[in-house]
């Protein structure tokens, strides 16, 4: 297994890992189906969206495991210039692992890899969203000694605001 960079050529497989996880993550823990999701909707969701997956690629900060050629982990994060009153913040986006290779120490190194590269830009503090009801994702930020106490962002809809 190796860990590197986000590259174009990784696009397609990285798209359907990430669908898949996030599949997941509606039916197990939102408890609601895939379908109430229609095409439009899902195109639109996750990092690798067609809309993002550049942002992500040129972060730096964005990258995949794989075995052999194959995509099997992926993690998609940036950095944001400011976050209360911290200069330069590693946010991560989305992480996830092919259900054929978890519990096998992979979202930890990708996490690892991704605070090791942000010492490396400069950045102080890495932010990441996770889901209380997310219970693999919390223990994993939890060994990683990410403080999940206490912690939640609210957020405000722009696109109905007015
Ligand atoms: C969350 C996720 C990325 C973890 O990836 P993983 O490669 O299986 O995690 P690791 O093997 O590196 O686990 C590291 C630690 O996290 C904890 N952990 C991870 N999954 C766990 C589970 N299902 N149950 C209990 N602890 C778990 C354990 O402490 C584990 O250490 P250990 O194996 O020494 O006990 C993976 O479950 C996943 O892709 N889930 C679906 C997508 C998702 O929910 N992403 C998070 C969005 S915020």
């Amino acid at each position: 297994m190796k860990i590197a960079p986000l590259t174009d050529e990784d696009r397609v497989s990285v798209r359907v890992l990430e669908l898949a996880c996030i599949k997941e993550y509606v039916e197990e823990c939102m408890k609601r189906s895939w379908d109430e999701f229609d095409l439009d909707v899902r195109q639109k969701l996750g990092a690798s969206a067609s809309g993002s997956f550049g942002h992500y690629r040129d972060s730096g900060l964005s990258f995949v495991a794989k075995e052999g050629d194959q995509v099997i982990g992926f993690i998609f994060a940036q950095i944001i210039n400011w976050i209360d009153g911290i200069e330069k913040v590693v946010w991560v986006e989305n992480i996830g692992v092919d259900p054929e290779f978890r519990r096998m120490g992979i979202g930890y190194m990708l996490l690892r890899h991704l605070a090791e590269e942000g010492v490396k830009q400069g950045a102080q503090l890495v932010h990441s969203s996770i889901s209380p009801d997310n219970i693999s994702s919390l223990l994993l930020h939890k060994k990683m000694n990410f403080l999940a106490e206490d912690r939640k962002i609210a957020y405000l809809d722009l696109s109905t605001f007015v």
